[in-house]
């Protein structure tokens, strides 16, 4: 652990001047650990690709991590914390009103994008402009529509609603994303208490050394980054598909798929004091199911029992594709009856999730080098098993999770996506709806775009955020969904929807035999 001789770079934070410490930081690091605004969100830094750290300078949104605060010496930042309350109030309002904000990490750096869409005053109306302006940023959680939504209804007292009294927002969104989750304005400003937000502010900061060694601790982020050794990950030219074979035989239904990047926008986190239990890293979102084996609250507590401080552990993003669970790539032969062979990366709890769905066939786990599987990545071996019984049927008819939802889902000629979902009482038509469009999104992007890739020594080389293939705002159709609400008990719906969509796409594509099929 080292320190560095001071430098002063004076700057305007939020309508305050401050005099802050260089030391070769971000300006993403100086804000969120020098000045504790952490409103600015670190998603991929310092890739400067997926835009939660987005502030703006002098009016302008720029990314702060990829801008080195000595280069803003004697500019005025403003994050959402520094927006007029009553802007700050709209924003917070629009996105609670339309679903556009679910785990809420994105936002902040969404409405400091959409802040200088007004200073140049476009109108909300203009959807494609709104659309434009998200190619900047990455959303995982709402398929992008509702964030649109959010900025057509900035303003609009028809779309005012009034906070829930009851706890069923809240209920309904830890029924889909399987882990609890604030739903309030709050959230869309960033305070949706995220595990990296809450740390002591004298934490020392671990980051994980690049040559798997162990952690780097420091008391600043950039120093433990620089002690790390960690260099920028990159994209690769490499084209690596599925690392399975489809098996030898005369089928009536072939997939190959490969591994996909669940590609949470939170980095794994953690703090802990000595002797206490560390923050979950599961702080408000499910992270899709890829965080619940997550090290960093042991690594936590360890390093804080160690150091006797208390330690905020933070994976980068190239920490959390080599490291994180993917979904496990599989390569498929199936006759009509729906016996057939499913070869998969082998995976604790793959095989019985296959034979929920398709109890006939032969499942063969085979070891193959490459980043972690889990088969609790949303539906992980269910949904592939869903979407191969409805290519054998030819149809994608109601899909039933194990959850108790049902959907149905079709591809309409121009290219909308169409959905109906039944999951009991809705709770909250707006959550349920904004999830229903997350999931119907992620399954279009995973037929049509995804992909990790990953050379025959299982080595990960798309390692930054945009290289994952996330379908962009502009090129996402308009989802519709159909609640039918029911007496019967809240379940989880957006599973359902996941699968139906990713069947009827597959459908509509003619069944390609591989993915993802680019469209
Ligand atoms: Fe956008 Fe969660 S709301 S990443």
């Amino acid at each position: 652990m080292t320190t560095e001789p001071r430098e002063g770079v004076e700057i305007t934070v939020d309508g305050r001047v401050v005099k802050v410490d260089d030391q070769g930081a971000s300006l993403l690091d100086v804000l969120r650990d020098q000045l504790g605004i952490t409103s600015v969100k670190d998603g991929c830094s310092p890739q400067g690709q997926c835009g939660c750290c987005t502030v703006l300078i002098d009016g302008q949104p720029r990314v702060s991590c990829v801008t080195p605060v000595r280069r803003v010496r004697g500019r005025e930042i403003t994050t959402v914390d520094g927006l007029d309350t009553s802007v700050a109030d709209k924003w917070a309002e629009a996105f609670y009103s339309t679903g556009g904000s679910q785990c809420g990490f994105c936002t902040p750096g969404i409405i400091c994008r959409f802040e200088g869409l007004r200073a140049r005053g476009v109108d909300h109306q203009n959807r494609d402009a709104a659309a434009k302006a998200l190619q900047a940023h990455l959303c995982r959680c709402t398929g992008w529509q509702t964030i649109v939504d959010a900025w057509s209804a900035f303003g609009e007292e028809s779309h005012v609603r009034p906070a829930s009294t009851s706890n069923d927002s809240e209920r309904r969104a830890e029924i889909e994303g399987r882990s609890s989750q604030l739903v309030d304005p709050s959230v869309a400003l960033g305070r949706g208490g995220f595990a990296d937000d809450t740390a002591p502010e004298d934490s020392l900061i671990a980051v994980r050394m690049a040559d798997d060694s162990g952690w780097a601790v420091a008391e600043s982020r950039s120093v433990a980054l620089r002690e790390a050794g960690k260099v920028q990950g990159r994209r690769t030219t490499g084209e690596w598909g599925s690392p399975l074979e489809i098996p030898p035989g005369d089928w009536d239904l072939t997939l190959a798929t490969t591994w996909v990047e669940p590609a949470y926008l939170e980095t794994d986190a953690s703090w802990c004091v000595p002797g206490g239990n560390p923050v979950s890293p599961i702080a408000n979102g499910g992270a899709f199911g890829a965080k619940t084996s997550s090290e960093v609250g042991d690594v936590a507590r360890r390093l804080a029992d160690q150091h006797g401080r208390p330690v905020r552990v933070i994976y980068t993003r190239e920490d959390a594709v080599r490291n994180g669970p993917k979904r496990p790539p599989m390569a498929a032969g199936l006759r009509r009856d729906g016996s057939g062979v499913i070869r998969v990366a082998a995976t604790p709890g793959i095989d019985d999730a296959i034979h929920s769905v398709l109890p006939d066939v032969q499942v063969d786990e085979i070891e193959v080098a490459g980043p972690p599987t889990s088969a609790n990545v949303r539906g992980a071996g269910w949904a592939e098993a869903v979407v191969l019984s409805a290519g054998l049927r030819g149809e994608v008819g109601w899909i039933d999770s194990p959850s108790g939802g049902s959907a149905m889902a079709s591809v309409r000629p121009d290219g909308s996506i169409e959905i109906e979902v039944r999951c009991g009482s809705h709770l909250d038509e707006v959550v349920l709806r904004s999830y229903c469009i997350g999931a119907a999104h992620m399954a279009l992007s995973w037929v049509t775009s995804e992909s990790l890739s990953v050379d025959p020594h299982g080595e990960v080389h798309d390692l930054t955020i945009r290289s994952f293939g996330v379908l962009r705002a502009v090129d996402t159709p308009t989802i519709t969904v159909q609640i039918h609400e029911d007496e019967g008990p809240a379940v989880n719906g957006s599973d359902a929807v996941f699968a139906a969509v990713a069947a009827a796409v597959w459908l509509d594509l003619g069944l390609p035999s591989r993915w993802p099929h680019t469209l």
